[in-house]
């Protein structure tokens, strides 16, 4: 008879708020790093990495506050090897108590070694020991990461992690920093260090892939069929350049294919459309349409032969069903009769917890948009939390839009917007109404900052759908995503623009008073 193989579960480490955040467009203001770690917790992933504290005071007040807030995952902070960068991510992370892992790391490879470090091996030895000892005279829960571990020498690879662990480290991570491992190699790596490590039983072993080549996620498949017990990974797999391996493709490889693959995690898959969209909703930064597991057609059958046996028999076509990811089809949720409990009632079950001057706001918010629009779906409420709740205070804000144009006329638009408390108005004319209207609005805020790209999509379906515009816009190294929507896409455009510039604007000041300049 057949024996039946044990199942070991996968700890799901998200970096989504560390490495993510770290990629062009992707950063994120403290509401919205909360409200990503709240998803989180429903997903019921193991750790959230939620920051880097000694990078900026934003960082650290983020991971202060989801140490101090969220209740289920591991919180994990990053720091370099130092003392001062450990006291720092200790700080912020002492109010998770013992949830609280600080995670910890230096290059181990040859070229980050003598080109970035300038350090001998020795010392890169010396400093990841003292590093650990540090972080563990804080707390039990250490992780330690071999930068570049890909392309470091094995042995000095096995000398480094079985030092690390002696000192104290309880997780020791492997990353493939670069993304250049393929499958095969890098199960070797990762059995090489099982078999040549005495003490590493002693820790969970942990991979981080890079999607360079596109083999985050079959490299993190092949590093836990050798042995690894901890993924680290992104929602949507966003991340430094190609992204990191996506978190709902590895969960959901491991839970369709378990009869070859004895394997399993602790996310509830459920959650998994949900964070996608509304990490989407927050950056402004869309899925590809043809991305697996989160991409608008993931679970769409369009060609007839497809259709035709899928309504034969479900399984011809679908490994996996669209219920399992949480998709559901939009559901009409509220109208222009829809009173405020419902309103309330409604956010709460998507997640959102508002005190009454926030709810007032949305609720009005919401008012006027069901004016406009005969159905309010959930997507339109995500929409209206993003502008209304997850932002900081203002600069920069709409007040009024009239916009001619046509076939004929020459595009003006006329702009009057409040910039810190006070009214001001200009008009411009332009190729086309959102031209203009832009344009308008770089008169009147002086921007300098470049407009890269601009996108325009709609929430839900339907000609009376709110539009919804994404922009990013660059200023010197700094770029930042702006979103607005609005069933009229030209006020839509005007909000996301106004987003961008007031996100620069954010990002400006944070930078110039960490360098002292302010
Ligand atoms: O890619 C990498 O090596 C990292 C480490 C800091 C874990 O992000
Ligand atoms: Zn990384």
């Amino acid at each position: 008879m057949a024996q039946e193989q044990a199942v070991k579960t996968v700890k799901i480490f998200d970096t989504t708020l560390r490495d993510g955040e770290q990629s062009p467009g992707n950063s994120m203001n403290i509401e919205e790093k909360l409200r990503i770690a709240k998803q989180l917790e429903k997903l019921n992933v193991d750790v959230i990495e939620a920051g880097f504290p000694i990078a900026s005071e934003g960082d650290f007040e983020a991971v202060k506050r989801i140490a101090q807030t969220i209740r289920g995952p591991e919180i994990a902070g990053l720091c370099r090897s130092s003392d001062k960068d450990i006291d720092r991510a200790w700080e912020a992370l002492q109010y998770a108590g013992e949830k609280g892992r600080i995670h910890t790391f230096i290059a181990t490879s040859d070229i980050h070694m003598k080109y970035k470090l300038k350090m001998e091996p020795g010392r890169v030895l010396e400093s990841a020991v003292k590093a650990v000892k540090r972080a563990a005279s804080y707390t039990p829960n250490v992780e330690f990461s071999c930068e570049d571990a890909v392309r470091t020498r094995l042995p000095f690879l096995a000398e480094v992690v079985a030092a690390v662990i002696d000192a104290g480290a309880t997780t020791v991570n492997i990353p493939d920093t670069v993304g250049y491992t393929i499958p095969f190699e890098y199960f070797d790596i990762i059995r090489y260090l099982k078999e040549n490590v005495a003490n590493i039983d002693k820790a969970v072993i942990s991979v981080h892939c890079h999607n360079d080549l596109g083999l985050s996620v079959a490299n993190s498949i092949a590093a836990v069929q050798a042995g690894a017990g901890q993924v680290e990974c992104t929602i949507n797999g966003i991340g430094e350049r190609a992204g990191n391996c996506s978190l709902e493709e590895f969960v959901m490889i491991l839970k369709t294919r378990r009869d070859i693959l004895p394997f399993s995690t602790n996310v509830v898959t459920e959650q998994l459309t949900p964070a996608s969209r509304l990490l989407s909703t927050i950056t402004g930064i869309m899925v590809q349409p043809n991305k697996a597991i989160v991409g608008g057609n993931a679970f769409a059958h369009e060609s007839g032969i497809h259709q035709h046996g899928m309504l034969m028999e479900k399984s011809t076509y679908e490994i996996m069903t669209p219920e399992s990811v949480g998709l559901k089809t939009s559901s009409l949720v509220l109208g222009k009769h829809s009173g405020r409990h419902a309103f309330k009632k409604r956010l709460e079950e998507l997640g959102y917890e508002l005190d009454d001057e926030k709810l007032n706001k949305s609720f009005e918010r919401f008012k006027n948009l069901a004016d406009l629009k005969k159905e309010v779906f959930d997507e339109d409420l995500d929409a209206i939390m993003t502008e209304e709740t997850m932002r900081n205070a203002e600069k920069y804000r709409l007040e009024h839009i009239t916009v001619t144009c046509g076939s004929f006329a020459v595009a003006t638009a006329t702009v009057q917007m409040e910039i810190d408390g006070v009214s001001a108005r200009t008009a411009e004319l332009g190729d086309g109404p959102v031209d203009a209207t832009l344009k308008a609005i770089k008169k009147l805020t002086k921007c300098t900052g470049k407009l890269q790209t601009y996108n325009v999509g709609s929430i839900t379906g339907g000609t009376d759908a709110q539009g919804e515009v994404t922009v990013k816009v660059a200023e010197g190294d700094r770029t930042v995503t702006g979103r607005g929507s609005s069933t009229d896409i030209i006020e839509a455009s005007a909000k996301a623009y106004i987003n961008a510039l007031n996100r620069l604007y954010a990002l400006r000041e944070t930078q110039a008073l960490e360098s002292g300049s302010l």
